[in-house]
């Protein structure tokens, strides 16, 4: 009976837009050059002279000054203006992030000691998608506007030795945030109620601050709240002797309790999921109850035939080419395999955004027709097919992970928090304690593996293409490991079919941080379609450094063309052949005939013979990595500028 009310998907919407085209340049150029404009009162010398920050340059391909681009789509992803003197100038965030281009993919802004004032940080909250930002040093002053509450991808905040005054806005609702500087301001009323776990800095001294320290406040030092006469609580030393005294000192200075119009906004999205989950319950229930009257038992054996044939007609995931093509309903597929686990929690969590829920509904989920793409040592992964709304999702089964459920839901939420416009978000995930679902966008282009495949069926795959998801790669994953590094959360999965391809032919990094290499290295099956790594350390380091090695195989297999089942072999076998000093030997032959430049390719091959090191200590860290890629990459493009700039005048 029980047995059927499993529910496994539901879930619900796209809030991740793919990359926009490329960027018009002379449109970011003009807005960079307005906000320098304002900044400066008119004054570029400023920043001195070969800044770039002119009409006759452009921002990304000339390098400007404090200026850092995704290289790849040309768009700006930071500003970095420390300690210019910007004292007659005023800061208007609305000339950069009311511009498409830049407002979509600029993350960091940092505009530290420039002596800035003026009262106006209101237009900060167009830039919704900023997760640095920092404004330390400078002459700001009046309140924090509301419209910080619109910056909900803020991970760090430095406001610190400004003029600011008033009270702060409920900044706890930005869930992501991990620092917060404030200390030499005159701040006043009560610190927002925020989730210090996740805090890894945090600072509030010589401000006007009163009342009770938020719980979990003392992990900080007393340095962090010194200075503010009002404050009490742990771990000052100061006692909050009369509550009541407090808080009607303070109720005038509170938040408006009043709903705003994003709030009700929010609430009602809130509201519409859960109605939906319930709507589709109910249906769900309704559906199997009609389901078993009708039904006979040859039906279901019928269907359990179904299902074992398509989990044993498929092939596992290094064989992608041949794909098990029966239609299925993913939902009877996570309920027969709970028949014989008996599940015993279920709770399913929607990762979105209530403004990308997008009319997509539960049943319709359910009645889609469901595809096993592939099967590999820890789970299998499906493509379903929704009608209505049109949307394709894949979506991950892994049996037998040996994490437990909170531990799962906190390193997916986590995981949710941290965004990269390179790393597929999970839509939705569920847990029980045999398996965990975890739903995303499918990827219509394919993965990495299949593009070296193809090259075994003489499809050409050029050697710029090969770079730049490398770099790609590379950089994004440098991201990933700085962002989760007190985490602990490494890929610890990466390989050739978890780099899917977007639409602009980009890497999309899939499966981040489904498992650690612990959990990989205590489960043993006889599939070899996972890389099985030589060392299983769990120090931290280790742990990022796997990533390292799997990556470093990645561009072994970029630079041969070679696909093997065990990253190992492929390893070694360069490593012997550059033993015999056969350098050219190694590389794929397609690339030679294209005439890619000899020099570039045994770099990067010395590149990957670093990463895949037999001891973790001696392989670079990923920053390094990245660092090393991107150059050649970049030379790569400068190259290729270069040599097209003589055929036009030739
Ligand atoms: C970029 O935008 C400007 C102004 O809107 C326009 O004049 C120019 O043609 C655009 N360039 C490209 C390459 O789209
Ligand atoms: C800068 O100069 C432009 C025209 O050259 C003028 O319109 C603008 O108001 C000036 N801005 C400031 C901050 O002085
Ligand atoms: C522009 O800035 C430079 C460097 O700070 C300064 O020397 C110069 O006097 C400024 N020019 C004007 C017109 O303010
Ligand atoms: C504009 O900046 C570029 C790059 O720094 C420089 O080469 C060029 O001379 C500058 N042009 C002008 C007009 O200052
Ligand atoms: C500090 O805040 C209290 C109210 O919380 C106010 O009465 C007092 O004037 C403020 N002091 C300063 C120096 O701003
Ligand atoms: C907080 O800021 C004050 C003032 O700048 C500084 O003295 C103190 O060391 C800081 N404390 C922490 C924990 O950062």
């Amino acid at each position: 009976m029980f047995k059927l009310l499993t529910f496994a998907l539901l879930f619900i919407s796209f809030f991740y837009i793919l990359d926009k085209a490329r960027c018009n340049e002379t449109v970011t150029r003009d807005a960079l050059l307005k906000f320098l404009a304002e900044l400066s009162n008119n004054n570029s010398t400023i920043l001195g002279t070969n800044s770039g920050w002119n009409l006759t340059s452009e921002p990304c391909k000339d390098n400007w000054l404090g200026v850092t681009c995704n290289m790849k789509t040309l768009s700006v992803e930071k500003i970095i203006l420390d300690g210019y003197d910007f004292s007659s100038g005023a800061f208007d965030a609305t000339t950069i992030c009311n511009v498409e281009p830049i407002a979509d993919t600029f993350v960091f802004l940092s505009l530290e000691n420039g002596l800035l004032q003026g009262k106006n940080l209101d237009s900060i909250g167009r830039c919704k998608h900023l997760t640095h930002l920092f404004l330390g040093g400078n002459r700001f002053s009046g309140s924090i506007p509301q419209s910080f509450l619109r910056l909900n991808n803020l991970k760090r905040l430095d406001i610190s030795n400004n003029e600011l005054s008033g009270v702060l806005p409920d900044l706890s609702r930005i869930s992501g945030l991990i620092e917060f500087e404030a200390q030499n301001n005159q701040l006043s009323g009560e610190i927002p109620e925020f989730d210090f776990s996740n805090f890894v800095a945090f600072n509030v001294s010589f401000n006007n601050f009163s009342g009770l320290i938020p719980p979990e406040g003392d992990r900080f030092p007393v340095s962090s709240y010194t200075n503010n006469p009002l404050l009490c609580g742990a771990p000052l030393a100061r006692k909050c002797s009369s509550l009541s005294e407090d808080s009607e000192s303070d109720d005038h200075d509170k938040p408006k309790s009043s709903f705003s119009r994003d709030e009700i906004l929010m609430y009602s999205g809130y509201f519409l999921i859960g109605l939906a989950v319930i709507l589709g319950i109910l249906l769900c229930v309704y559906k199997k109850r009609k389901q078993k009257k009708q039904k006979k038992k040859e039906s279901r054996i019928e269907e359990m035939k179904k299902m074992a044939t398509i989990y044993h007609d498929t092939t596992t995931s290094m064989d992608q080419s041949k794909k098990g093509t029966s239609n299925s309903d993913i939902s009877s597929a996570v309920i027969s395999s709970n028949e014989s686990n008996t599940a015993v929690s279920q709770s399913l969590v929607v990762l979105t955004s209530p403004e990308a829920y997008s009319g997509l509904r539960f049943e319709n989920l359910l009645k889609a027709p469901a595809e096993l793409l592939g099967r590999g040592k820890h789970g299998s992964m499906y493509k379903v097919m929704c009608d209505n709304p049109k949307m394709t999702l894949a979506v991950k089964r892994i049996k037998d992970w040996s994490i437990s459920g909170s531990e799962f839901k906190k390193r997916m939420q986590k995981l949710n928090q941290i965004r990269h416009p390179n790393v597929l978000p999970a839509v939705a995930f569920y847990s029980s304690r045999q398996e965990k679902l975890l739903v995303y966008e499918y990827q219509n282009n394919g993965s990495l593996l299949q593009l070296l495949q193809g090259i075994q069926r003489d499809q050409t795959f050029h050697w710029s293409s090969r770079l730049s998801i490398a770099a790609g790669v590379a950089d994004t994953l440098a991201f990933m490991h700085q962002e989760l590094q007190h985490d602990r959360i490494a890929h610890g999965n990466l390989k050739s079919s978890n780099i899917l391809l977007n639409k602009n032919m980009e890497p999309m990094i899939g499966e981040y941080g489904l498992m650690s290499i612990a959990e990989i290295s205590t489960t043993t099956t006889t599939s070899n379609s996972n890389y099985v790594f030589p060392i299983a350390d769990e120090n931290v380091g280790a742990i990022f450094k796997q990533d390292v090695y799997a990556f470093g195989v990645i561009l072994l297999e970029l630079l041969t063309g070679k696909v093997q089942n065990n990253g190992i072999e492929l390893a070694s076998w360069v490593v012997s052949v550059l033993r015999e000093e056969w350098t050219v030997e190694v590389f794929d032959r397609t690339l030679i005939q294209e005439g890619a430049s000899e020099e570039r390719m045994v770099n990067l091959l010395q590149v990957a013979v670093k990463c895949v090191n037999h001891s973790p200590e001696a392989r670079p860290s990923i920053n390094q990595v990245a660092l090393m890629v991107t150059t050649i990459r970049d030379e790569d493009d400068r190259s290729i500028d270069a040599s097209a700039s003589t055929s036009t005048i030739i």
